[in-house]
């Protein structure tokens, strides 16, 4: 049986993720998608919010498990005996330096760490949760860069908490 995992922030999931996660599904047994934490973003979304957004975008996905890890994705690694290897997904050459660096710390920090990278498919290369939180934050339309079953929730918070730091911006200006 072959176990991978999918480790990112994924604040929120989006279409791009969902992706990945589809396809990774079909090339391994099983699938552990994991939230960690990325030191170098700010985040709209908690762990738990983020991991029940997961759970309900692939919950027709019946070989897919989600997961939270506060720590190095390399020990992680470590404390599932299961895994076998960690997927990537790649969006364009831009990706690819900083993924290429993380590859290589990931398995020199723990040599079992072997990650294999799938190009986002044509249609999803361009979606990042940054883009959606930019798009939200000043009322654009982001449903289609979200999973069906909970862009609404996802626009409801965003618009809301992104009006709210707007409008306390706006006073701060004036
Ligand atoms: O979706 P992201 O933000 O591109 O995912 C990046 C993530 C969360 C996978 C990365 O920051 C990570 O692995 N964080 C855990 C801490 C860690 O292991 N850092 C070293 C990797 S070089």
């Amino acid at each position: 049986m072959k176990t991978a995992i999918y480790p990112g922030s994924f604040d929120p999931v989006t279409n791009g993720h969902l992706d990945i996660i589809t396809r990774a599904s079909k090339m391994f047994d099983k699938l552990i998608v994991v939230v960690l934490i990325n030191p170098f973003k700010s985040f709209a979304f908690t762990i738990p919010e983020r991991c029940e957004l997961l759970r309900r975008a692939t919950a027709h996905l019946p070989n897919v498990e989600i997961a939270s890890y506060n720590g190095l994705l390399a020990d992680y690694f470590n404390t599932r005996e299961d895994v076998d290897v960690i997927v990537k997904g790649l969006r364009a050459t831009t990706d690819f330096e900083s993924e290429f660096q993380q590859a290589h710390t990931n398995k020199d920090l723990n040599p079992k760490a072997e990650t294999v990278f799938i190009p986002a498919s044509q249609n999803t290369t361009f979606i990042s949760s940054s883009m959606v939180k930019q798009v939200a934050m000043f009322g654009g339309d982001v449903s289609k860069y979200l999973p069906e079953c909970i862009h609404e929730e996802i626009k409801q918070k965003l618009n809301s908490e992104f009006t709210a730091a707007r409008k306390a911006a706006q006073k701060n200006d004036q």
